[in-house]
């Protein structure tokens, strides 16, 4: 099978090019990336002479450089993870790139796979296209679509661009729906890498409003096996919801990082909330344990510390990402809050 991986350079396309080298000898994967402030090549050093391993600079928005990749390597499917993919950074630094990106280079995209007959596209969502739960109840499949900040409205137009190119001229598309992913090669913006990085630098840990709000982690590992299956057995038009069962409040994410570090609680700072923070997110994953037979494997706990491990043995890699232009980007964020 000969894959397109968009967004291979970044978090969880690059563990997806990691695990799915791993899994599938046979496999040939070109990774297509602009390379913005979160691809990183770093991330794919140990893959990078691999002879089943090719990389493509590119951008999603740019039709020539679409087209070019695709005139260049007849595909059998593409798996779409380029995006613009920070909350906070479509709140206070505006939504354009996310719409420009998000929904205009998804839509590039299915245009390419339809002119160039690609067998399958697999569209890499999020479970906050579906906005807050109250205490109560998960998102299924069928919940509504109600985002609630730029980044989730722009991931929902993208969802319904691959929907409207399924029911219009057939093409063959599968969307998934992930919660919050955790692991090697997350950018430190996010919460847990952010969190460890602080923590290691005796920094302030900036937790957003009170820390109760809830969100259902999942090992980025799991993710990457639940859009295999996906890739594999999905059937054309549906979405499959992929979730960690493991919701819990930030406040005891970050408390279980700093007693993993041996770090006191004193570093907790609680910082001015989020505009319109969702308040709770839960996954349903019962139609692709049912219909695919994907389980999660990793519990939290264990998940975490190996993550932790994983940021402390690789200092180097994120400490070169927070000397860069991410102290801008961490004085404009935080800096007033
Ligand atoms: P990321 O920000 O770490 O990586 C995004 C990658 O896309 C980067 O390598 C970047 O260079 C590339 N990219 C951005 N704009 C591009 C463009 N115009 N053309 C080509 N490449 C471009 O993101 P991530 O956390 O790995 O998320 C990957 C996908 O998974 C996204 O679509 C995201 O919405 C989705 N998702 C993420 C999570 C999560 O918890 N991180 C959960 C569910 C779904
Ligand atoms: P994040 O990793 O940005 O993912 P998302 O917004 O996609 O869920 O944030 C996860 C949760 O952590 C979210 O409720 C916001 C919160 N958070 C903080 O409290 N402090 C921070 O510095 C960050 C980045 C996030």
């Amino acid at each position: 099978m000969k894959l397109l991986i968009t967004g291979g350079a970044g978090f969880i396309g690059s563990n997806f090019i990691h695990y799915m080298l791993a899994e599938h000898p046979d496999i040939q994967i070109v990774n297509f990336d602009a390379l913005t402030y979160a691809g990183n090549l770093e991330n794919l050093g140990p893959v990078e002479r691999n002879p089943h391993y090719t990389f493509v600079k590119g951008d999603i928005t740019v039709e020539a450089d679409v087209t070019a990749v695709f005139k260049a390597h007849v595909m059998d499917a593409v798996v779409h993870f380029a995006a613009e993919s920070h909350v906070d950074r479509s709140l206070h630094l505006g939504p354009e790139a996310f719409i420009r990106t998000n929904i205009l280079g998804t839509q590039r995209l299915l245009d390419a796979v339809r002119a160039h007959r690609v067998r399958r596209f697999v569209h890499v969502s999020t479970d906050e296209v579906y906005g807050s739960l109250e205490s109560e109840g998960r998102f299924m499949e069928t919940s509504p679509i109600q985002p609630n900040n730029p980044y989730a409205a722009t991931k929902a137009g993208s969802d319904f661009m691959v929907r409207a190119a399924h029911r219009s001229h057939g093409l063959d598309a599968v969307i998934t729906r992930c919660s919050n992913n955790f692991g090697p090669y997350q950018f430190p913006e996010k919460l847990i890498p952010l969190m460890i990085a602080n923590a290691l630098e005796n920094k302030p840990l900036p937790v957003y409003g009170d820390g109760r709000q809830v969100r259902d982690w999942i090992y980025v590992r799991d993710h990457c096996r639940g859009i295999d299956c996906v890739l594999r057995q999905g059937k054309a038009g549906e979405v499959y919801n992929i979730g960690g069962m493991h919701d819990v409040p930030n406040l005891e994410v970050v408390r279980l990082i700093l007693k993993l570090l041996d770090k006191p609680s004193s570093l907790i700072q609680h910082v001015t909330d989020r505009p319109g923070h969702d308040r709770r997110y839960a996954i349903d994953s019962t139609k692709i344990e049912t219909e695919l037979g994907w389980r999660r494997q990793f519990d939290f706990e264990t998940a975490l510390k190996v993550t932790v491990d994983w940021y402390l043995q690789n200092r180097a890699w994120w400490e070169r990402i927070r000397s860069g232009e991410y102290q801008k980007y961490y004085a404009a964020m935080y800096g007033n809050r």
